[in-house]
């Protein structure tokens, strides 16, 4: 078993790896909330058949009364509507604030079940079963939960951390692998920000069999990641930040396609290109890294570049939490495995984009 400690003041938890965990999931949360009787399982309706029996299995064994919430899968859920539900739903299923609330799925469920424990009776225990590749590294650790609103992606939320992460790399055999691609997307984003050895490793697998040969090491590097940039920035004003590199100008091929046509992994893999080469254009990213990324991503199936229109790029750059006034704080590479805040005119950015995508 790989366990990594997420060690914030009052608020100290373990990730778990490992093949098989699930089977175990009722006795490493009872660890953890040793006085609750109820766990209200949320889940989506591709997860439900695939794991819920089994972790239901393993929650009985160890004493738990489960109920469980089938959410639609998909984005759309992670709507106010429906939180106002699930708070409904663990009244009537008699919760109170010892018991806790499990997510057992991908990141749409981790969000909205976890914006759910946050808020329900002012907050009872939370654990994350996270499925998807994107949830294991990233959702599911650092305590960002939320809803999306009219007005965008993820505007109502709180951070409020679980107490427990378990992950079973098992549970990722049954993703699809568009998927699974999409998630590799924030693995490689680790790999840019933090450690160029782990980016290179990644970049000799391109395949999901390869890749998954040697899960638990990619699992805990990316987690090892993001639990240092946590406990050093939990509230997200400094460090946690470079989390969001490629995410700028992902967001903008996201919003160019509707919110269907690229997942956002993959607008993420685009986003991270064109960041690299706005760095080189900037002269702040060495010149071989934008072509090292492309190629990594390529090998990946992931896209390297997506047009998109100058108000595409003016509506995600006015939506970006690090805008401010006529400037634009972007998170750049000053070399492969590490990034910098780099602040610019938004008028020099949309030019350099623009010239990016007219050129032949
Ligand atoms: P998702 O939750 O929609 O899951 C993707 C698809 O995979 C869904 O259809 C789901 O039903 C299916 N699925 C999940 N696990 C499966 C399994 N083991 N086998 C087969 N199918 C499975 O999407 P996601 O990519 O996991 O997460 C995206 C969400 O995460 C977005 O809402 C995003 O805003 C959020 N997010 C949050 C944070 C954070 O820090 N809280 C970070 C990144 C992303
Ligand atoms: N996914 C970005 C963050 O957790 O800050």
């Amino acid at each position: 078993m790989k366990t990594l400690t997420v060690a914030l003041p009052g608020r100290e938890y373990d990730i778990l790896i490992e093949r098989g965990l699930l089977d175990q999931a009722g006795e490493r949360i009872r660890a953890v909330l040793p006085r609750a009787a109820k766990l209200a399982v949320v889940t989506d309706t591709n997860v439900h058949p695939l794991y819920y029996d089994q972790l239901k299995a393993s929650l009985t064994a160890a004493g738990f009364e489960c109920w469980g919430a089938v959410i639609p899968a998909g984005e759309a859920s992670k709507n106010p509507g429906l939180l106002t539900e699930l708070w409904e739903d663990f009244m009537e299923f008699g919760l109170t604030r010892t018991d806790g609330v499990v997510a057992l799925g991908g990141g749409v469920v981790g969000d909205l079940a976890g914006f759910g424990a946050a808020t329900i009776l002012r907050g009872v225990g939370f654990i994350q079963i996270p499925t998807t590749l994107l949830a294991q590294v990233d959702s599911s650790v650092g305590g960002k939960v939320a809803v999306d609103l009219n007005h965008g992606k993820n505007l109502a939320g709180a951070f409020y951390q679980p107490k427990l992460v378990l992950m079973d790399p098992d549970t990722l055999d049954t993703l699809p692998h568009p998927v699974f691609m999409a998630g590799m997307a924030e693995v490689v984003k680790y790999g840019c920000i933090w450690d160029a050895d782990f980016f290179d490793f990644l970049a000799a697998r391109p395949s999901q069999g390869e890749l998954m040969e040697d899960i638990e090491h990619i699992l805990y590097t990316c987690c090892d990641i993001k639990r240092q940039v946590v406990m050093e920035d939990e509230l997200d004003t400094g460090l946690r930040m470079i989390l969001n590199f490629g995410h700028t100008l992902g967001h903008a091929y996201e919003l160019a396609g509707h919110y269907t046509e690229w997942s956002h992994g993959e607008a993420v893999a685009a986003g991270m290109c064109a960041a690299a080469k706005l760095g080189a254009a900037l002269g702040v990213t060495p010149a071989d890294v934008p072509e090292r990324i492309e190629n990594a991503c390529a090998a990946l199936g992931l896209p390297t570049a997506i047009s998109c229109t100058t108000d595409d790029y003016t509506a995600a750059i006015g939506l970006d939490k690090k805008g401010a006034g006529a400037d634009i704080t972007l998170i750049l590479l000053d070399k492969m495995g590490h990034a910098i805040p780099h602040k610019l005119p938004k008028a020099q950015l949309l030019s350099l984009l623009n010239s990016f995508d007219q050129a032949p």
